[in-house]
């Protein structure tokens, strides 16, 4: 229990931090660049049905958009590399989305209090365990499509090294990758962020990166716990030395 709790009020009018600008504008790109990719990708998926002559536009724009998004991810995900190994948010962030076995047992407790068998939510720290799934689906799921659509870009030389048959299989994981992202995001992700119970219409995070400290004590209670415990170190070390 915390030695000291904000006044209700309180719990509206604060704000706090939760992503920087930097990691609001890699979001930004993300979804944009991802939004271009899944338009001009997965219309190719359904060569044979109508949806093609609806959505499969002219193939030049559609084909050069699509390599200039993913040219956007590619470096995007570089970026992100750079930013988590050497600036001092990234290191911290990072090292606080790393699973641990503490998120299993989260998760368990997650599922009995959904089943009404726990009477009080895990205490989710910063990253539950769902946000941490969700960051490394799209940490493998940008390599792989990458890396897919690189070999696809540059088939000839793809296919100086490798047999048909892998060339076939990587356009198999590139296309079933990308359906499988596009429904994560569609069903999972903007579920999650932005329309369950507590959150719905739109979570404001990713444009102001703040979340008040009633949502802060709903959604991430260790979170909380250690921000009042910063504002209270905060607040003796803000105390003058001569009334000390
Ligand atoms: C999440 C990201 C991406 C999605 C959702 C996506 C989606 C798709 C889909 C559905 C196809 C059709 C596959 C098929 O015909 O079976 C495709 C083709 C292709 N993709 Fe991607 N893709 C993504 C990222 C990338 C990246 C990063 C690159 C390159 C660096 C790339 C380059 C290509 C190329 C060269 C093709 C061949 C057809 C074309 O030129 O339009 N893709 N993509």
């Amino acid at each position: 229990m915390p030695e000291w709790e904000p006044y209700e009020a309180d719990l509206d009018r604060t704000l706090v931090t939760r992503f920087s600008v930097a990691e609001r504008v890699q979001h930004i790109v993300l979804m944009a660049s991802f939004t271009i990719l899944i338009v001009t990708g997965i219309p190719l998926l359904f060569w044979d049905t109508p949806a093609i002559r609806i959505f499969g536009g002219i193939f030049s724009v559609r084909t050069s958009l699509h390599r200039v998004a993913g040219s956007v991810l590619g470096l995007l995900a570089a970026y992100h590399v750079l930013y988590a190994l050497f600036t001092r948010q990234g290191r911290r962030d990072f090292a606080r989305i790393v699973p641990r076995a503490q998120d299993l047992r989260d998760l368990v407790h997650h599922v009995r209090y959904q089943l009404g068998m726990a009477d009080e939510p895990p205490p989710f720290a910063k990253f539950d365990p769902f946000e941490k799934f969700e960051y490394f689906a799209v940490v493998w799921g940008s390599a792989v499509m990458v890396a897919t659509g690189l070999m696809m870009w540059f088939f000839e030389a793809t296919l100086q090294v490798f047999p048909k048959w892998v060339y076939d299989l990587v356009l198999m994981i590139h296309g079933y990758e990308a359906l499988l992202a596009f429904l994560a995001i569609i069903l999972w992700h903007l579920y999650n962020v932005h329309l369950k119970p507590g959150v719905f219409p739109m979570s404001r995070v990713w444009l102001d990166g703040k979340l008040t400290l009633r949502e802060l004590k709903r959604h991430h209670p260790k979170e909380y716990g250690r921000w009042l415990r910063q504002q209270r170190i905060q607040r003796v070390s803000e105390v003058p030395d001569n009334e000390a």
